[in-house]
């Protein structure tokens, strides 16, 4: 399998390590054999047609910062145009504003028939329908278990355990880092500022955490969970967000408040006052959705929100998936 990795930061370093260290149980299990022919970050794209080592990524990487030392004149798209490629995996960082630069890759992958796996939510917040319906035009598949739930397979328990019943609505916390400053200002009296600055130290929250306070990390996720679960074309602009802050709902001694992402009545992100110890009032980071099922009733999934290594694991896990539906086409049985 001939891949270009865009993007060689936290996920796709870790990926490429990952790749290297599974290679034979990826090989023996599963029948795939990852090969790296391109790797680029913003200073350019480091090229080999017989499959780029980790060792040697990682050291041009930690020795100058960058991938390659010489601009080469080879770029994110042109290893796109020119190269022979199976399979583009996208992780660069998420722009909430434009989707760029990884809506052009996604775009210029699927319109030369090659798969593409993405870690990054932003183009898929912004443009999922048209993504879905570019890739279904091209005949490409297009794998994003990382964007949601790397940790926790949401998308995957959805897809596959709930085959054949019918999802009606989904409910539930999906950032992890407000959960937590939620949690530490209801439950020990910590002011806002305080329980973030305690976050950012302990590496639960990010420098700039303004994405995940103001609902957009949720919401996105969101869009992403009703698009592909629920069969809905939407987009964020769809969604009603607001996120947290220091004034709280009212609440009693037997509820909390958390910041809850909802399909229905209408799609929407904002804090709600739950029952405390009900399924949803999950502690810490922890993210949890409430599946309601029309033949089952109501499910919960819950478990840790992802950080670089998971997400890269969840990109292992889609390679896997490639391989596998690559393979169910080929075998049309009715
Ligand atoms: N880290 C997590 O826990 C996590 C979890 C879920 C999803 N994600 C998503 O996964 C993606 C990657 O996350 P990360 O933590 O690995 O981010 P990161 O460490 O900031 O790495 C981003 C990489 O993208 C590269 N890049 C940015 N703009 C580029 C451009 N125009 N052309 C080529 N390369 C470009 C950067 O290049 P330079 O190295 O040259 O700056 C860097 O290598 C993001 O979209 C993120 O939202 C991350």
């Amino acid at each position: 399998m001939r891949i270009a990795l865009l993007g060689y930061g936290t996920v796709g370093s870790s990926f490429h390590k990952l790749i290297d260290i599974k290679k034979n149980l990826l090989k023996e299990k599963y029948g795939v054999m990852p090969q790296l022919i391109a790797i680029c970050d913003r200073s350019g794209c480091m090229i080999n047609e017989e499959g780029i080592s980790y060792e040697a990524a990682y050291k041009a990487k930690i020795k100058s910062g960058h991938i390659c030392d010489k601009d080469n004149g080879m770029h994110p798209l042109d290893v796109i145009r020119e190269l022979s490629l199976d399979l583009m995996v996208e992780t660069t960082t998420a722009n909430f504003k434009t989707g760029e630069p990884a809506l052009s890759h996604i775009f210029e992958s699927m319109k030369r028939r090659i798969h593409v796996i993405t870690t990054n939510k932003a183009p898929l917040a912004l443009h999922m329908p048209a993504l879905l319906e570019e890739a279904s035009l091209n005949g490409v598949e297009f794998l994003y278990s990382g964007t949601v739930g790397g940790g926790t397979p949401f998308i995957s328990f959805g897809e596959k355990v709930l085959r054949g019943n019918t999802l009606k609505e989904i409910k539930g916390i999906l950032n992890g880092t407000t959960n937590y400053v939620l949690g530490r200002i209801i439950d020990d009296r910590l002011q806002m500022n305080e329980a973030l600055s305690e976050a950012q130290k302990l590496g639960i929250a990010e420098a700039d955490p303004t994405l995940d306070l103001n609902g957009f990390d949720s919401a996105a996720k969101l869009v992403i969970l009703m698009n592909h679960l629920l069969g809905n074309r939407i987009t964020i602009s769809d969604i009603k967000i607001s996120g947290i802050n220091e004034s709280l709902p009212a609440y009693k001694s037997d509820q909390t408040v958390k910041l809850i992402a909802s399909s229905s009545p209408e799609p929407k992100v904002s804090m709600e006052v739950i029952k405390r110890g009900s399924p949803l009032d999950v502690s810490s980071t922890y993210n949890v959705l409430e599946f309601s099922v029309e033949e089952l009733g109501k499910i919960y999934v819950t478990g840790k929100g992802a950080g670089g290594q998971e997400t890269a694991a969840s990109i292992i896990r889609d390679v896997v998936e490639l391989k596998e539906k690559l393979m169910q086409k080929s075998y049309q049985i009715y």
